[in-house]
């Protein structure tokens, strides 16, 4: 099995570690083409010197996986230019924060197998050749199209493929259903993406009691979107959740703390900002994601 990974991003390194660790061979592309040692350290405080030699899209024709850990807003324009450079047999998968991309991927790459994932897994990434593994999280993933082989089940068949993810990606749990899984993930960045990000405080700092009302509003009126979305949510089993990500990624810093101490985009627009969509859409107030949305946008355009 050959696997690829687009982008190196905290997540993007990370898998390279993994990979690593692994001995299973891997391409990384990135933008610029220049070869470098990355310096991973893993969660037991091992460093690892990985050398790696760019990959360009055009070079990706034999692999047999291609992970995208790159942020919601970039998997649209990624998946176009990577379109040409691919073959129906090759399996995407969509590695990311946030919801509202999924239909514009299925469009683009109408016969090939796709995978959702998302992660709670932490990495931190001072400087585009180190990355720090900070925290045990669990992947969720599963199959949003099956391509050619459309008559398959839309859960893992236990195929070398996805067997390969398994273990790349562990711990992990593969879901039929992966739609209600994107949507717990999406009820944890809620929270955790922009209160972290506004009080530039790591994510283990939201367990002080301070935070709990706003957690618990948060929580409140992404569950209420939630049911209205026809998936099932209830405000206490979120707050738990989100408690138990904060509890085991607490040394982090989240990728939207990040995103906004390095003056780099967010994707608050796919997290609290798909949140506010889908309120509107079914006649919901949301107040308190709106005014995360709002405050986080103001944020961003003061770079
Ligand atoms: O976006 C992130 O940083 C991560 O999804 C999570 C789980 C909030 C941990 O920091």
């Amino acid at each position: 099995m050959k696997l690829a990974i687009v982008g190196n991003g905290a997540i993007g390194n990370l898998l390279a570690l993994k990979c690593h660790i692994q001995q299973q061979e891997f391409s990384l592309v990135t933008r610029t083409q220049q070869a470098f040692t990355l310096v991973a350290t893993d969660i037991l405080q091992r460093a690892h010197n990985i050398q790696i030699q760019p990959s360009t899209f055009s070079q990706l024709n034999n692999a047999d996986i291609i992970v995208l850990p790159v942020k919601a807003y970039q998997i649209a324009d990624t998946v176009a230019e990577l379109k040409p450079h691919l073959c129906a047999e090759q399996t995407l998968v969509l590695l990311h924060n946030g919801m509202g991309v999924i239909e514009a991927v299925k469009t683009l790459l109408p016969n090939n197998p796709i995978i959702a994932a998302t992660t709670s897994h932490a990495a931190y990434k001072p400087s585009t050749t180190t990355m720090f593994e900070t925290g045990l999280g669990m992947c969720h993933l599963g199959y949003i199209a099956r391509g050619q082989n459309s008559a398959a089940p839309l859960i893992s068949n236990d195929t070398n493929r996805d067997a390969l993810l398994t273990s790349l990606l562990t711990p992990c749990c593969w879901h039929a259903d992966i739609e209600q899984a994107l949507w717990d993930k999406l009820a944890i960045n809620a929270v955790i993406n922009p209160l972290t990000a506004l009080h530039q405080i790591k994510n283990g700092q939201l367990a002080q009691s301070q935070y709990n009302a706003i957690i618990g509003e948060i929580c409140l009126e992404t569950a209420n979107v939630m049911t209205a979305c026809g998936f099932s949510a209830e405000a206490g089993i979120l707050i738990d959740r989100v408690k138990q990500v904060i509890e085991a990624t607490s040394v982090n810093y989240s990728s939207m703390y990040q995103d906004i101490a390095h003056k780099r985009q967010s994707e608050i627009v796919f997290i609290n900002g798909y949140i506010c969509q889908q309120a509107q859409i079914h006649g919901i107030n949301v107040p308190v994601n709106q005014n995360l949305l709002k405050r986080i946008t103001a944020l961003e355009a003061h770079y």
